[in-house]
């Protein structure tokens, strides 16, 4: 192979990489380049951006319809849906700022497939009208008995009855 070969090769070579380069980084669209109204979610590859919809309405135990109109999608006429922009942009900061940008907080973490996280623990929320129902007033048992107690074994009683 001549000096002037091995340039040509060497030459076409990079040519062939620059080109294999450029065609892969154009190849996948983003959701921004490809769907009418994306302020969030512009840098998502487009191919994902129903997957990542049906991953939201599953967070949430909501359908599609709960944010868009059907057939629709672009529009905002949903109050959810503007919320759910402000959520999206809650939990980029939410990961950005506590997670070095790794994606570890998802609608999910709060959410458990409800459109309203509780933001109590279930087991007091729960036991509190419980415990108040089930308790027997004070004045008609516990009190009595306490006060029978002490008139039919005053011994018992260290201190002298006032
Ligand atoms: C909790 C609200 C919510 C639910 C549920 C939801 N979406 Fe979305 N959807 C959004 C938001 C917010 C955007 C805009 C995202 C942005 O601004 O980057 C969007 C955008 C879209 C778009 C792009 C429309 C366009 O052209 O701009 C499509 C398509 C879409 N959603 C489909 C779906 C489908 C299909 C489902 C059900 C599997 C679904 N969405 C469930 C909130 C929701
Ligand atoms: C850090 C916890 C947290 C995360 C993460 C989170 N949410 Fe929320 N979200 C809440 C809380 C709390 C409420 C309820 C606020 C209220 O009751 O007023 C809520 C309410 C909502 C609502 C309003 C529901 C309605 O009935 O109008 C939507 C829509 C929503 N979130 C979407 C999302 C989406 C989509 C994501 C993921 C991109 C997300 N949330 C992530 C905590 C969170």
């Amino acid at each position: 192979m001549g000096i002037r070969m091995r340039f040509f090769s060497a030459v076409l070579a990079v040519t062939l990489l620059a080109g294999s380069v450029r065609a892969q980084s154009a190849e996948p669209k983003t959701a921004g380049q490809t769907y009418k109204n994306i302020i969030q979610l512009k840098g998502t590859p487009a191919g994902q951006l129903v997957s990542s919809m049906q991953f939201i309405a599953s967070s949430l135990g909501v359908e599609c319809a709960f944010c868009h109109l059907q057939g629709k999608p672009e529009l905002d006429d949903k109050a959810p849906k503007k919320t759910a922009r402000e959520m999206m942009a809650m939990q980029s900061a939410i990961n950005e700022n506590s997670f070095a940008g790794n994606r570890q907080v998802t609608c999910y973490s709060c959410h458990h497939g409800s459109s309203h996280p509780a933001n109590m623990l279930p087991v007091l929320t729960s036991d509190a009208p419980a415990q108040s129902e089930a308790r027997p007033p004070l004045a008609a048992s516990v009190a009595p008995a306490a006060a029978d107690i002490l008139e039919n074994m005053p011994v018992l009683w260290a201190e002298p009855a006032p």
